[in-house]
């Protein structure tokens, strides 16, 4: 017992990203860490402390056990079960002996609190055996059948460890499993069913980890090697083994199609792909975009941190602050923050400045929880410009969004946050734009000249209105009996989704 006891990402592993002990990191999408030794993260040590399981999620868990005819899956899944419950039973036994002794107590905790620790680091161990053989291009191993089925089951293992996984197999359980005779069981028993769920999640990960490698070995599902030769490294993270694509836990289709695609980093410059065929990748030199794609996976799939041996390849997954201007409803606004808050928008509004005290747009920014500020010339005539830069500097704003902002950004803010200025406008730039050229004025001047379609546009902003390049726009058709009012309403409607498609590509 107590082997390491000390883990959660695996730090053998991250030496790989290394330069002289150090690598990089960025956290929670924010801050980066340029110098950090991989021994100094996280240093949980009750990570996979063992629960003590009620006589129900025993049954629950027993549901799950393969048939006893299946015997190789059903040994394993008991071994498994018992390893995580017999420490328990031994501790009642005492118990009900009168024989539980303070030192016999701590003994029990001490096993407790390092059984799956232990485990995992076994596991670990193993897999880092392989990566050693497949960092010097060695794939022997996997035409070996024991050493191909522990190998795969290192990799699974890691994979269970991962959000996408444990939804994965929080979705697969339906709440209907825990009906017994098919009856429809009361509202109460499904928080309850949840609970078991989340409680029982680490020894029916493992029992799933050792389904998932037989069937990936039955299936011949293939290993190849990605060299990577280009200037970008690969990046990985708390979470390195990935899905390629959405992950559940039907792998198989009605036809009985296998198909799952594994990709996991080993060192900057070399990774690994388990897939269910060729995967073409490996079949390719890979270029640049191959990389970022790569890496755009595995920072998708990150939970907390990401790691690379290079600082600026870890700038393009830091979240950015936008500040947002805006003047009246703010319903622009509000689709930043809701794409933001769902994670859609890899940004988080910072700010909300507005000229009008009575904006609806600064209500919004009060409810969520985001600092707003009313800043007018009026309010500030000697300092107006001092006044909004100094609140973009300090609320570290990266962006700067107009949504329906009325007034000119002033020139200092133009210069400071130059090419970072972005606006809103709800028609097909350069049509109907420039001076006045706001609100329903647009849209009645659409419909004054006739037009069949209108549209939205995104534009950088510069000293003159609605004048700087054009990033993004959408068509919107004009319909018979459209009035500037019915136009307005569908544009607005519109500039909500579009709004976000554009920050979640920012
Ligand atoms: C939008 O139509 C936008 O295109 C324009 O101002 C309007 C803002 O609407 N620049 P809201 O205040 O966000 O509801």
């Amino acid at each position: 017992m107590g082997m390491i006891g000390s883990h959660t990402v695996q730090k053998l592993y991250l030496k790989e990203w290394c330069k002289n002990g150090m690598m990089c990191a960025l956290h929670e999408r924010k801050k980066i860490t340029p110098r950090i030794n991989p021994d100094n993260l996280a240093k949980e040590n009750d990570f996979y402390k063992l629960n003590e399981l009620t006589e129900e999620d025993v049954r629950f868990i027993k549901q799950f056990v393969a048939e006893p005819n299946n015997l190789g899956l059903s040994a394993l899944h008991n071994a498994v079960l018992k390893m995580f419950t017999e420490v328990f039973e031994l501790k009642k036994k005492f118990d009900t002996s009168n024989i539980l002794t303070t030192k016999c107590e701590k003994m029990f905790e001490k096993i407790i609190q390092e059984t799956g620790e232990d485990f995992h680091t076994r596991i670990e161990r193993v897999l880092e055996g392989f990566r050693c053989k497949m960092r010097t291009g060695n794939l022997s191993f996997y035409y070996d059948e024991e050493e191909s089925v522990s190998f795969l089951h290192s990799v699974i293992v890691q994979l269970f460890r991962t959000w996408r996984a444990k939804n994965a197999v929080v979705e697969s359980l339906e709440y209907s499993l825990l009906d017994e005779n098919g009856d429809p069981a009361p509202p109460q028993a499904e928080a309850a069913f949840k609970e078991r769920r989340a409680k029982t999640y680490n020894l029916l990960s493992h029992m799933a980890a050792i389904n998932l490698s037989y069937l990936m070995h039955s299936k011949e599902v293939k290993l190849a090697l990605l060299e990577n030769d280009t200037v970008i490294p690969f990046i990985t993270s708390d979470q390195p083994v990935v899905p390629m694509k959405d992950f559940n836990l039907e792998l198989e289709d009605n036809e009985g199609n296998f198909s799952l695609e594994l990709y996991y980093p080993l060192s900057p410059t070399k990774a690994m792909i388990l897939s269910s065929g060729i995967h073409p990748l490996s079949q390719t030199k890979l270029e640049d975009n191959d990389i970022v794609m790569l890496n755009d996976i595995m920072a998708a799939s990150s939970l907390r941190q990401i790691y690379s041996n290079n600082v600026d390849v870890l700038k393009r997954y830091q979240k950015k602050n936008i500040a947002v201007f805006a003047s009246h409803g703010g319903s622009d606004l509000q689709a930043i923050i809701d794409g933001c808050v769902a994670g859609v928008i890899p940004a988080t509004v910072c700010v909300v400045i507005s000229n009008n005290s009575g904006s609806r747009a600064l209500e919004r920014a009060g409810s969520a929880n985001i600092p707003a500020f009313h800043v007018s010339e009026k309010k500030f005539p000697k300092n107006y410009s001092e006044k909004i830069f100094e609140i973009l500097q300090s609320h570290k704003a990266d962006i700067v969004f107009l949504a329906g902002f009325l007034k000119k950004m002033p020139d200092k803010i133009l210069r400071e946050y130059e090419g970072r200025i972005f606006n809103i406008h709800p028609s097909l730039l350069p049509k109907f734009g420039g001076k006045g050229m706001f609100g329903i004025n647009v849209h009645t001047a659409v419909l004054a000249a006739g037009e069949t379609e209108t549209g939205i546009t995104i534009h950088r902003v510069t000293a003159e209105y609605d004048a700087g390049e054009i990033l993004a726009q959408r068509r919107i058709p004009v319909l018979p009996g459209d009035t500037p009012e019915t136009l307005a309403a569908r544009v607005l409607e519109q500039e909500h989704i579009f709004l976000v498609e554009f920050f979640a590509n920012l």
